[in-house]
């Protein structure tokens, strides 16, 4: 037997976007805020470089906006992205106003440089720590709010989709099911890049949310583009900890395994070129010089100043026994952030009714083909706030009068794995995602993973677990699938998306690639 639950929002997730939704929608009714783990274990609490903003005296919105739509290489929705652009001021200003603390130069707000902006526009924190400044404070000013309650450690198994209408979601708590019904439920489950084995993802970035979207039928879209960070420590047996993009931001040169600078080699912008060129240029320098990695030299740069701007990627590298003022620290690319996802308007609708989504998991089309560095955190809060809204503006024109009667027969057999048999099937997908559907791909490459990766989904994609980590399986499976689907699809390289055999954008690319779930199995479109 599940304990059924009532309330007028289901927020899941914590990080920026769930945090900024349930700010809102407080406002207007009850809430309740899941999140599988500490309510502050997300993305957000381990971004690092910063949060870009147009509120430079150098800066304009309309600057903002052209470098955001040519990071995006011409996959940009403009709407989407002016929305960002005009609307992040405000947010940021209001967080400044809940006690946000970011980075000053004497009076002044400091701002810095990083890949592909054309000004000084990312607002940072305690150096380095820009996201838990900012989870903090959203903590803070929820903590504040009588109608929003938190539950952590709870996990969101699937949503309940009754008569075409989101209703809620199933939950798991220590091993309890319970059917939580809600008026209107936004997806704040952030992004996938645990779905490959080189990630500088936190462990709760299993796609939970895509997957959840696409099994009520929900449209995701542009899962073929993934980011993938130039620059993460690669060592081997050692996490794939991010060094900041704004370490090249403040002068760090890349350099191969010779003590060569390649960069400028690849493109004018050296260093600060777009990311996505940047990681293919690591990649292609390593298969040069036949190595697993290159390196990232601040050397030059003051040891006190690199120690005070850095000072948890500072401490973090000397844990592991890599001092980044004494030596030039090995990198290499590791899959960061994903550009598509459940796909919506510009007020978090899905396709779904009452379903929402906002922040990572959403694909508003703000990021195009390659997001413009520290624009998410951003993303989060402009569409964290926008998709509150227009959950509120459902629930107002909805007549919900019978709620706490409703009703889901849930009647579903649980199905087991061996914890041994998880473990091992989670590590072939996050493989062979990392291996055939990486920073270069082809259509062979794409092909053999398919194959894998399907025949792993045939065996757990109609299965109900009520174990995490399989559930986390299934869901990260379906996403790893329908990723490397839509990479096939493609036929074309844009932005993130690059492809041997297909190395130019051919005629089509400018359409984007929808996945919807099919009795037959899914219908790209
Ligand atoms: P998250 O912050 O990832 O939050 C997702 C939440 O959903 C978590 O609380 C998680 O526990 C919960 N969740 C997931 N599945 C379930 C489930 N099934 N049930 C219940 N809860 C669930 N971006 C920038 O703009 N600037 C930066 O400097 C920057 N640096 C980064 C550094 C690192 C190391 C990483 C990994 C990312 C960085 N990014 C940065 C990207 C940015 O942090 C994320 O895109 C952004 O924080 C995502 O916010 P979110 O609210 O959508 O998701
Ligand atoms: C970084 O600090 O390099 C990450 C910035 C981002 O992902 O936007």
């Amino acid at each position: 037997m599940s304990e059924s639950i009532y309330t007028d929002y289901l927020i899941i997730g914590s990080g920026v976007a769930g945090l900024r939704a349930a700010i809102e929608v407080g406002k207007k009714g009850k809430v309740l805020v899941v999140t599988k783990d500490l309510p502050t274990e997300s993305s957000t609490e381990y971004a690092q470089g910063g949060i870009a903003v147009a509120l430079s005296d150098e800066d304009e919105i309309g600057i903002h906006f052209e470098d955001t739509i040519k990071a995006g290489d011409g996959l940009c929705n403009e709407e989407a992205v002016k929305i960002l652009v005009s609307e992040g001021p405000e947010r940021i200003i209001e967080l400044i106003n809940w006690g946000a603390e970011f980075d000053k130069e004497g009076s002044k707000l400091a701002f810095t440089l990083e890949a592909a902006h054309s000004r000084k526009r990312v607002l940072h924190a305690h150096g380095d720590s820009t996201g838990r400044e900012i989870e903090r404070v959203l903590i803070n000013k929820v903590s504040t709010l009588e109608n929003v309650k938190k539950a952590s450690f709870t996990m969101a198994i699937d949503l309940i989709v009754e008569e075409g209408k989101c209703i809620g979601a199933l939950l798991l708590k220590e091993k309890e099911i319970i059917k939580c019904f809600s008026k209107a439920t936004i997806l704040a489950t952030g992004g996938a890049g645990q779905v490959y084995s080189r990630t500088t993802n936190p462990k709760v970035c299993t796609g939970d949310g895509m997957a959840m979207a696409f099994r009520v039928g929900a449209y995701l879209k542009d899962m073929e583009f993934i980011q993938f960070h130039p620059t993460a420590l690669y060592a081997p047996g050692i996490p794939a900890f991010l060094l900041s993009e704004a370490m090249r931001g403040e002068g760090a040169r890349l350099k191969n395994i010779y003590g060569e600078e390649f960069m400028k080699n690849y493109h004018p912008l050296g260093e600060l070129a777009p990311r996505d060129i940047v990681s293919r240029a690591i990649i292609s320098e390593m298969v040069r010089t036949n190595s697993t990695h290159v390196y990232l030299d601040m050397r030059h740069l003051d040891e006190n100043f690199l120690k005070n701007r850095f000072p948890t990627i500072y401490s973090t590298c000397l844990r592991f026994s890599f001092d980044i003022t004494k030596q030039p620290i090995p990198v290499s690319p590791a899959a960061h952030f994903i550009m598509g996802g459940v796909e919506t308007d510009i007020d978090g609708r899905t396709n779904i009714k009452g379903l929402f989504a906002a922040g990572e998991v959403a694909c508003t089309g703000v990021h195009g083909a390659n997001r413009l560095a520290s624009n998410s955190l951003l993303e989060g809060l402009v569409y964290g706030y926008r998709a509150a809204h227009g959950a509120v503006e459902y629930v107002e024109g909805e007549r919900f009068d019978k709620i706490s009667s409703y009703d889901f027969k849930f009647e579903t057999k649980i199905s087991h794995i061996e914890q041994s048999e998880i473990i091992k099937m989670r590590e072939e997908l996050r493989q062979i995602m990392w291996e055939k559907v990486g920073v270069i791909r082809c259509g062979e490459s794409l092909g053999i993973a398919k194959d894998k990766i399907l025949s792993t989904y045939e065996k757990i994609a109609e299965k109900f677990f009520i174990n995490p980590l399989a559930i986390e399986l299934k869901n990260m499976t379906t996403v790893g699938l329908l990723i490397t689907e839509a990479a096939l699809s493609r036929k074309n390289s844009v932005g993130a998306h690059y492809r041997t055999d297909y190395k130019e954008k051919l005629p089509g690319w400018e359409k984007h690639l929808r996945i919807r779930k099919t009795n037959a199995g899914f219908e790209i479109f």
